[in-house]
């Protein structure tokens, strides 16, 4: 028998992710970002690419249910899933946020697939095989794979028997009904007190057939920590280069310091903080790894708080904000640039340093000096200026 009424995805959004939530700081799976969505919304994109399917019901966790109409309406505003659909709350167990969602389907639709969005990698093939199979007249369709591991029923830590693994399948969703068939599953589960993992087993438990069809090894169900890797992996990585660039006059003022090394007998410079052009120039690379601004910005020289403070500490500081925004720092080159004193003796000394300060490795960190000839105020010994290069990574 086929039909010609609809057919609607119910997404599943409404569980608290308990097993998750530590290793996420507590954000429930379903809106974890992913590729710049939150992790349901690329299962409707899937069921927006799918031909056969006419809308999606969303349900979410009652008491987040306004904010999320307003969030899907503003994903579906930025790039339109071009199909119907609703948002309602969902219930205490998986099978009562289903069967709010069936409540919600329009009176045209015959056939329902029902997902868990914690499932993002669901293909558009798989679910269109699920489609044909209900179209042409299966009441139950829901996809499978073989089990690698060999499964045992146990009690009180002892095995009490081994199933066959020939004749064992792991299910995954969307799993398709027809609406008359899971709704009346639904009706006695409820009445008869059934607690079930899956529609499917419900309707098993009504005395229908449930069908299987070809699951996806990677339809994988985000559920531990460990699962994290999925959507981590799918990351690119790219480089950033900060630059950063500082003068000191020459002066009475403060003993010469570079890259946190005192150097004996350089002329003294006036500085605020402790005047170490080369870490100052390095501050600001940091911080152009990820448009974090400059250090006047961060450490303004009116502050009575800066005044002395450690450039060591200012790096370590800087460098923590390039961790926040998701950096990380692989390669730091700097070069001094002054006509005295000369700097070869002391460059060694200063990598080692720069690379203890910054937590590198010493083959991470360069360190030049060059005289500018004779020519311009580092010529003229009237000051000396730094550059620094810093490499980062973000994932994006
Ligand atoms: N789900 C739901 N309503 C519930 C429970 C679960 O909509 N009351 C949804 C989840 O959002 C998820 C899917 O059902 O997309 C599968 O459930 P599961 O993987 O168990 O997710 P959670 O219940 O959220 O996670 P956990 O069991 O770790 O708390
Ligand atoms: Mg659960």
């Amino acid at each position: 028998m086929s039909t010609s009424g609809e057919v609607w995805a119910v997404l599943l959004a409404a569980g608290s992710g308990t097993r998750l939530a530590n290793a996420v700081g507590g954000v429930k799976k379903q809106f974890l970002e992913w590729k710049g969505f939150p992790l349901f919304w690329h299962s409707a994109i899937t069921f927006s690419n799918t031909p056969a399917v006419s809308g999606i019901i969303f349900v979410f966790p009652p008491d987040q249910v306004e904010e999320m109409k307003e969030v899907v309406a503003k994903l579906d505003g930025a790039d339109s899933l071009g199909m119907r659909f609703k948002v309602t709350a969902g219930g205490k167990r998986r099978q009562d946020s289903v069967f709010n969602g069936l409540n919600e389907l329009p009176s045209r639709c015959t056939h329902v697939l029902v997902h868990d969005s914690a499932r993002p990698f669901a293909s558009v093939k798989m679910i269109s095989g699920i489609i044909d199979r209900l179209q042409a007249g299966d009441e139950a369709v829901i996809p499978a794979i073989d089990v690698t591991d060999t499964i045992k029923e146990v009690e009180d830590g002892i095995v009490e028997r081994t199933l066959t693994r020939s004749r064992l399948k792991a299910v995954q969703t969307p799993q398709g009904f027809a609406l008359s068939t899971l709704h009346a599953a639904h009706k006695q589960a409820e009445e008869e007190g059934w607690d079930v993992t899956d529609d499917a087993s419900m309707v098993e438990m009504a005395g229908k057939d449930v069908h299987i069809c070809e699951g996806e090894e990677g339809n994988i169900k985000m559920t531990n920590p460990e699962d994290l890797k999925k959507i981590e992996e799918d990351k690119r990585t790219i480089p950033c280069v900060g630059w950063g660039y500082d003068v000191h006059k020459f002066g009475e003022g403060r003993p010469m310091v570079l890259g946190g090394v005192p150097i004996p007998g350089g002329p003294e410079v006036i500085a605020h903080s402790d005047g170490d052009v080369l870490l100052h120039a390095l501050a600001d690379a940091i911080l152009g790894l990820f448009g974090g601004g400059d250090i006047g910005h961060h450490f303004p020289d009116t502050s009575d708080a800066c005044e002395n403070m450690s450039s060591g500490i200012i790096v370590k500081e800087v460098m923590a904000k390039a961790e926040e925004a998701g950096v990380e720092i692989v390669h730091v080159d700097l070069t001094v640039i002054s006509q005295i004193p000369k700097l070869s003796p002391h460059r060694e000394l200063i990598r080692k340093n720069v690379a203890s300060v910054m937590g590198l490795d010493k083959a991470q960190v360069n360190v030049k000096a060059t005289t500018e000839e004779k020519l311009g105020f580092t010529g003229e010994k009237k000051g000396i200026k730094a550059v620094a290069a810093v490499t980062g990574l973000k994932k994006i």
